[in-house]
């Protein structure tokens, strides 16, 4: 088969600006596409904590029209993908991007020019295929952060003869943030008012930047099956479940994969030199005792269970609020590393001033520790009230700790549950988020660490010989574009 140009255009990517999931994905496809033989490059702002010294930057700035703001003219730096040849693209512009955090301010509170800060990303993305003469197949984009640029290629660009051979996806990750903004965003926009109907850009009255990406886009994905199917229904759905199902016909469910260049215990430089595969699992109980001890936590023989997250109501984390005391009633260790919601931060903070001994909390955001804990832990909790896909509850698994989730989305897609009467299965599982269900899942697994010791061996055995490379999902991708190609009647050879 001939190479497809595939064009990320991505508010995050790992490893230069990460505050979730997205970020890794971003960061991995398009190695993996590159090595299935095709151009996939990343387009993503350059924040402030991009560091430039490596860095090639373009001699000429790129313009990029904003409609009513006018033209806005941007730095574009070039790298690439750690341990690959994928091309990344910077685009700078200071005053929008040279900030710290990505999307939100301090005190948690999304900033005010959401708006136009990520129109501009996706305008530029756009610009710049033209800047490069790249001509792209495919338009990847991803959430709701860069969905404009679907709504572009089938308005401003559509007779750019550039694009000529182009078909757009997006990705989502999460329905639950949409970009939702004033409806004098469309002067921004550009793409001319026409568009303002229920039937594309328009939700409440606002411009719904995922709308529009869901509208737009030759064809769309979801993280997972079940979270494809589940953006249908009104629970998950946030209002666009009635768009999502006038694009049923066109959604495909990909399960994300794992980077094993990033998370596998036997290379991890994170934890190195206690290395481990499941041969050698008692250099695991090793770092499990030097996370003890780098956490405050007595050095003892209960099981750890580790928690780490955004701090947010989408991971459940009020409903481990309210079970923490009876969590805690039993003997086991928890450490939590995450941050969030401001309400946690302090709550949190109490109960480890409560239970010095059992409860050891990290706010903030720590890629080094987040892999110690991962390798450390006994079991992993993750009650998600949804789950497009997660990924820690799979980094978990190769880890060899299994996880304790609530069976939405991804996790129920990526756990089989423990069956006590075989001895089989890859995690424990529960329906029906409550503190009750919480608690009682996760005594059910402490019992089975205390008491099935053998088979809770056996099953870390099973779980860390687990196959989420991403050569699958990048074929399901490569796939998901020629179809794509396909429906928008852009023959490709
Ligand atoms: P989501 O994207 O919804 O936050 P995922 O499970 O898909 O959930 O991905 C979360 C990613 O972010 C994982 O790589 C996880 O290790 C990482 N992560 C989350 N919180 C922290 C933190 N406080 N410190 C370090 N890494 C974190
Ligand atoms: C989102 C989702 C998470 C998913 C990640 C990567 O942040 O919340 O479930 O794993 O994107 O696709």
């Amino acid at each position: 088969m001939s190479k497809l140009n595939i064009l990320f255009v991505a508010s995050e990517c790992h490893p230069f600006a990460k505050t979730g999931g997205l970020a890794d994905v971003v960061g991995a496809l398009p190695k993996y596409l590159r090595k299935l033989g095709h151009d996939a490059r990343v387009v993503m702002p350059r924040y402030y904590g991009v560091d430039r010294s490596k860095l090639k930057k373009f001699p000429a700035p790129l313009g990029v029209p904003m409609g009513v703001i006018g033209e806005m003219w941007c730095g574009i730096y070039e790298g690439v993908l750690p341990e690959s040849e994928v091309p990344v693209y910077f685009v700078d512009y200071e005053l929008f991007f040279g900030r710290e955090s990505l999307y939100n301010d301090a005190s948690g509170i999304g900033f005010m020019d959401n708006d136009n800060r990520f129109v501009l990303l996706s305008r530029a993305a756009m610009q710049l295929c033209k800047a490069l003469d790249f001509r792209p197949h495919i338009l990847h984009t991803h959430d709701w952060h860069t969905s404009a640029a679907n709504l572009f290629l089938t308005t401003i660009y559509a007779n750019d003869e550039r694009f000529a051979r182009c078909a757009s996806v997006l990705t989502i990750h999460n329905m639950q943030y949409q970009g939702a903004f004033y409806n004098g965003l469309m002067n921004v926009l550009d793409v001319g008012w026409e568009h303002f109907n229920f039937r594309e850009v328009e939700m409440d009255d606002k411009v719904n930047l995922l709308k529009a990406g869901i509208t737009h886009a030759t064809m769309i994905s979801a993280v997972s099956p079940k979270y494809a199917r589940e953006i249908l229904t009104k629970e998950f759905g946030y209002g666009l479940e009635a768009t999502m199902r006038t694009r049923e016909g066109d959604l495909w469910g990909v399960l994300n994969g794992v980077d094993t260049d990033e998370w596998n215990p036997r290379t991890d430089r994170f934890i190195a030199p206690n290395n481990y595969d499941e041969n050698s699992l008692e250099n695991k109980l090793k770092i499990k005792r030097a996370l003890q001890r780098e956490m405050g936590l007595p050095q003892r023989d209960a099981p750890l269970i580790a928690i780490v997250s955004r701090l947010v109501k989408q991971k459940g984390i009020d409903t481990i609020a309210e079970a923490i005391h009876d969590l805690l009633k039993m003997d086991i260790q928890i450490v939590m590393l995450g941050s969030g919601e401001i309400w946690t931060h302090f709550y949190f903070g109490d109960i480890m001033k409560l239970y010095p001994k059992q409860f050891a909390c990290r706010i903030g955001f720590d890629a080094a520790l987040s892999h110690r804990i991962e390798a450390g832990c006994d079991l992993f909790l993750m009650p998600s009230r949804f789950e497009p896909c997660g990924l820690n509850q799979m980094y978990s698994q190769l880890y060899g700790s299994p996880p304790i989730v609530h069976g939405v989305g991804g996790l129920e897609d990526s756990v089989q549950n423990y069956d006590e009467r075989t001895g089989e299965g890859t995690g424990f599982k529960f329906y029906g988020l409550n503190a009750k269900n919480l608690v009682n899942t996760v005594g059910w697994a402490v019992h089975t660490w205390y008491n099935e010791k053998e088979r809770f061996r056996a099953m870390q055995k099973r779980i860390m010989r687990l196959d989420y490379g991403w050569e699958r999902s990048a074929k399901t991708y490569e796939a998901l574009y020629l179809e794509a190609l396909k429906r928008a009647n852009k023959p490709f050879s």
